[in-house]
């Protein structure tokens, strides 16, 4: 399905990643990112500054999600790897787009919806505290998308709307023209990833504070995994594997043959929950190892990052400039 395609995927810059951002987001975008012919992979920090002002937060979360994705298998030969700001054909082509977004639109996206109905909840004016880059955001993210003749869109729940909306602009600026001068994306969504249970049950999130992190030592990742909930059923005493959250959450990480051994042993009440958690330590152990090895290098030698970033600016640019001067000849009649 990816082969011969261009599939383009953005990250936002929110910090460290924790296990299940890593399971259920990092690596299948990577892994899909391979399968396709070309790969377009952007961190966006224009969206990041409508929430985040403090620039040395910022350059710590954008070098923070930079490392993580390479050092998670992010292959900047094969996938063309930078940052939105880099290339600012995108900010242009925003500007186009937005002449052809009706407002409507933005009043409908989720983002946006979101924080007028905390403001309601909470009695405030229904547009308290949300700047004109949370308004917009949408077409920003059109023009990130239509600006690299994007066939693909992974996406997760949340996004499909905006590749909709991104499909809505496009279809209405080729409509005027009447010819394709923007390609429709599609969005992906993928189906079997699973979500990660964090330490108390609940879906891992960083808001629960019940996260197991990525990159932390091991000590930290002891901690976190020693700390996932159990009961006090006796080692002895036969538990239906599902019942046991340790269990769980080893699912997204064990190989078939260590998640049998795992449920043979909690079925026939030969392992208790101390051997189970030191099962689970040493698989998250064992898969994070090298890429935490790796990461920390290029946190201490982020020029190196810096020079494929702007690599990745010099091979994504010419594409966006096509594309400009595509929508300028038409909408200047040139
Ligand atoms: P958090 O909930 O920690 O704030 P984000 O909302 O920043 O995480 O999620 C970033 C990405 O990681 C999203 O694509 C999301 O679907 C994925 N993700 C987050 N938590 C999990 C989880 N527990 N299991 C699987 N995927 C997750
Ligand atoms: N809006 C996406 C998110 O919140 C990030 C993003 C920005 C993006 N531009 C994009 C994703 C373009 C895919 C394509 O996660």
């Amino acid at each position: 399905m990816f082969d011969k395609k261009t599939v383009l995927t953005g990250v936002k810059p929110t910090g460290t990643p924790h296990l299940g951002n890593y399971l259920g987001a990092i690596k299948p975008a990577i892994d899909l990112g391979n399968r396709a012919e070309n790969h377009y992979m952007f961190i966006a920090d224009y969206h990041a500054i409508n929430a985040e002002k403090d620039p040395l937060v910022l350059n710590q979360k954008i070098k923070e999600v930079a490392c993580t994705y390479l050092a998670l298998g992010l292959n900047p030969n094969h996938s063309v790897f930078y940052r939105q700001s880099d290339i600012p054909e995108i900010t242009e082509i925003t500007t186009i787009l937005y002449a052809y977004t009706p407002k409507g639109f933005m009043n409908k996206a989720h983002a946006y919806k979101a924080c007028v109905d905390k403001n309601r909840e909470a009695d405030k004016p229904d547009d308290d505290g949300i700047n004109m880059g949370l308004y917009t955001y949408p077409t920003l993210m059109a023009a990130d998308i239509l600006s690299f003749d994007t066939d693909i869109v992974p996406v997760g729940k949340d996004q499909v709307q905006h590749v909709e909306i991104a499909r809505d602009i496009a279809g209405a600026i080729n409509a005027h023209y009447g010819k394709e001068l923007l390609h429709l994306p599609e969005y992906y969504l993928a189906e079997n990833v699973a979500i990660v249970p964090g330490v108390d049950g609940r879906k891992m999130s960083k808001s629960y504070g019940n996260i197991i992190p990525l990159f932390d030592d091991d000590k930290a990742i002891k901690k976190a995994v020693f700390s996932v909930v159990t009961d006090s059923r006796p080692m002895d005493e036969p538990k239906d594997p599902d019942s046991v959250m340790v269990y769980e959450i080893y699912k997204s990480i064990a190989t078939p043959d260590q998640l049998k051994e795992m449920a043979d042993g909690l079925r026939e009440g030969r392992l208790g929950y101390g051997h189970v958690k030191n099962m689970l330590l040493d698989a998250i152990i064992n898969e994070i190892k090298e890429p935490r090895e790796k990461y920390n290098y290029y946190m201490a030698h982020f020029d190196e990052v810096e020079s494929m970033l702007q690599e990745g600016a010099s091979k994504a640019r010419p594409v966006a400039q096509r594309t400009l001067k595509r929508l300028k000849d038409a909408v200047f009649g040139r």
